[in-house]
């Protein structure tokens, strides 16, 4: 395991391009007219396996099998499990998945069909870690944190190399922040070519671990959540991705589930883009037209699209044009 940097990430970047999808930076003049701002979209949500978690998750297995491990273990809500089973699947490794007994079917059943052993314990994000890892002691599989690991972060990161790469003139990009790998890895990457370049973390009101960690001054760690945003609903920052976001990260604000929502609806009418609640919240912090991001060039990225089919219904019939 090394450390994150800037080098890491072009590593990860060699080692997941081959695999990965270089996701467009969408634009859509009607959204960024609602947000006075300069807006493109990185379209993670159209990623392998739905979301940017292929990333991180394809760099962390290929270490193990280059190692010569013989499988993987992970506990995660939804889209790093589905992201692990697929790139154990691509190395011919075994992956077992803790998934919370609330997991959302479509990514449990996106996990099961690349072939991992499925098993539901509890409903935090904790309880299926420590699970987690004791599977990794009893079995011999290898642990792949869906974010307090610097190869995960690592692969995360290279969305900020391409971001750079798409729109070298950008000036601040928006990123969701669940346990913070995905934005740990992005603001290294972009603060490693791009000091110049603003990185600011989005979360939801319901689950403001990034928000009372900076506010403190401490790694915060909550009793409970409550949020539509599943990907973002940790109970925690990670010991490892903590300090990276202390560094590097300019800013940390907050969404309400309503917002999300509307961001939601608004991507899926106007874009024809489907996110999901997490990959949706960046949008929803655009378009409140914060003073910050006005009249700048700014990414934000919809980090993936897996959505139940019954919440896609509620989300259409509660849609307005
Ligand atoms: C779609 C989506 N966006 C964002 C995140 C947050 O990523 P991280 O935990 O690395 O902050 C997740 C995590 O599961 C996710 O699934």
């Amino acid at each position: 395991m090394s450390m994150l940097s800037l080098s890491t990430i072009d590593e990860a970047y060699t080692r997941i391009s081959h695999v990965v999808h270089l996701t467009p930076l969408v634009r859509n003049r009607t959204l960024a007219e609602m947000a006075d701002s300069d807006l493109a979209l990185k379209a993670e949500n159209l990623q392998r396996t739905g979301s940017f978690k292929i990333r991180g998750a394809f760099n962390k297995t290929a270490v193990v099998h280059e190692a010569g491990g013989t499988g993987v273990v992970t506990g995660s809500s939804g889209n790093h499990g589905a992201a692990t089973a697929w790139a154990a699947r691509y190395f011919h490794l075994q992956a077992h998945i803790v998934v919370p007994k609330n997991a959302s079917p479509q990514k449990v059943q996106a996990a099961r069909s690349y072939g991992a052993n499925i098993e539901f314990v509890g409903t935090t994000s904790q309880e299926r870690l420590e699970r987690a890892q004791q599977i990794s002691q009893d079995l011999g599989l290898s642990f792949v944190a869906p974010f307090d690991d610097p190869d995960v972060m690592a692969g995360q990161g290279t969305i900020g190399l391409e971001i750079l790469e798409q729109l070298p003139e950008v000036e601040l990009v928006v990123v969701p922040v669940g346990g913070g790998g995905l934005i740990a890895g992005i603001a290294t990457a972009i603060k490693g070519k791009r000091p110049d370049v603003r990185v600011i973390g989005v979360e939801p009101l319901g689950a403001p671990k990034a928000y009372l960690s900076r506010q403190q001054g401490r790694l915060i760690v909550l009793d409970s959540t409550d949020t539509i945003a599943d990907g973002l609903k940790t109970l925690s920052l990670g010991e490892k991705t903590y300090p990276v976001i202390e560094r590097l990260v300019d800013d940390i604000v907050q969404v309400n589930d309503q917002e999300i929502h509307n961001a939601m609806s608004l991507l899926l009418t106007r874009q024809k883009m489907l996110a999901e609640p997490s990959g949706a919240a960046t949008l929803a912090y655009v378009l409140r037209r914060p003073s910050q991001i006005r009249h700048r060039k700014t990414v934000a990225v919809v980090s993936g699209g897996n959505i139940d089919p019954s919440s896609l219904c509620h989300l259409l019939d509660s849609s307005t044009p």
